[in-house]
């Protein structure tokens, strides 16, 4: 990410996603599944530029504290500088798999669209079981890549580009639909599971390159790389794409799922 171009670009993405009425929804349902309470600890793993980390500052108040951890150094600095208001929250850089802070160090943990991105995300949890106090409680939320669709009349390309989006491009396309089974397989009591599906009814390809997920730019040249589609087929399948949302006839949703446990005492 700190290496990429268009890091401004995936900021900017985040920050229309944080206004989605889905993200919305799932993260009012985290923040009511931690049953948070002022005064206690919590982590967010994976914690891009911080707005949710300053939501979760809201719900443990002044006498509690939250930390905020991120791989990217770019997320980080653009975390503190949106919490400059907020000493409860400390931002640090550090991975999910191997975090930096003591056992039962948190009263909650929280992480969202993070686990995705990981080669062990199985790893990633019990990082946050670790510090994780007994009897607190964390909440995953996640994209299960293979639920997107688009309304494109050409379905053949549509799935090539689809199928290769959730198994190739995404390095845990299957997430979303895991997240119960790995907190089960983790031993965690009162499992609860939710989800939440973005709806993009419009898309404005001249000021948002992704429609959803990963821009195009990125996905479509690295499709051809990898011999999925042609670079005619690419081109055609995106300009017909393009001319769909031009006649205001585009469609397109992808769901992503919230999972919330209690670690045992
Ligand atoms: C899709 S963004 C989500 C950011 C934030 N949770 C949100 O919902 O807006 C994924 C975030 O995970 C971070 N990330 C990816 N791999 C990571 C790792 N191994 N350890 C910590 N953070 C990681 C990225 O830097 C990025 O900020």
């Amino acid at each position: 990410m700190d290496d990429s171009p268009f890091s401004a670009e995936m900021i900017a993405g985040m920050d229309r996603l944080s206004g989605a009425q889905a993200v919305v929804e799932l993260r009012r349902w985290s923040i009511d599944s931690l049953s948070l309470h002022p005064g206690q600890r919590v982590l967010e793993v994976g914690c891009g530029p911080g707005d949710m980390s300053l939501v979760l500052a809201d719900a443990v108040g002044t006498a509690g504290a939250v930390n905020g951890l991120d791989n990217s150094r770019v997320m980080i600095a653009e975390a503190k500088r949106r919490a400059a208001h907020h000493p409860q929250v400390q931002f640090d850089t550090g991975d999910a798999q191997e975090l930096l802070f003591g056992d039962s160090d948190f009263d909650a943990c929280y992480s969202e669209r993070v686990f995705q991105h990981l080669d062990a995300p199985e790893l990633a949890l019990k990082e946050m079981l670790r510090v994780l106090r007994p009897g607190g409680r964390v909440v995953v939320v996640d994209t299960d890549w293979e639920t997107v669709t688009i309304d494109h009349p050409d379905v053949p390309t549509t799935r090539k580009i689809l199928n290769f989006v959730t198994d190739v491009f995404t390095t845990n396309g299957w997430i979303g639909r895991r997240l119960p089974r790995l907190f089960r397989d983790n031993g965690l009591k009162d499992v609860s599971v939710t989800a939440r599906s973005l709806l993009v009814p419009e898309w404005d390809a001249d000021t948002d390159p992704s429609a959803i997920g990963p821009p195009f730019f990125v996905v479509l040249p690295q499709a051809q790389e990898r011999g999925v589609v042609t670079k005619s087929e690419a081109d055609q399948w995106l300009a017909e794409l393009e001319k769909l949302a031009q006649e205001d006839r585009f469609f397109a949703s992808l769901t992503m799922f919230g999972v919330c446990a209690t670690k045992p005492q």
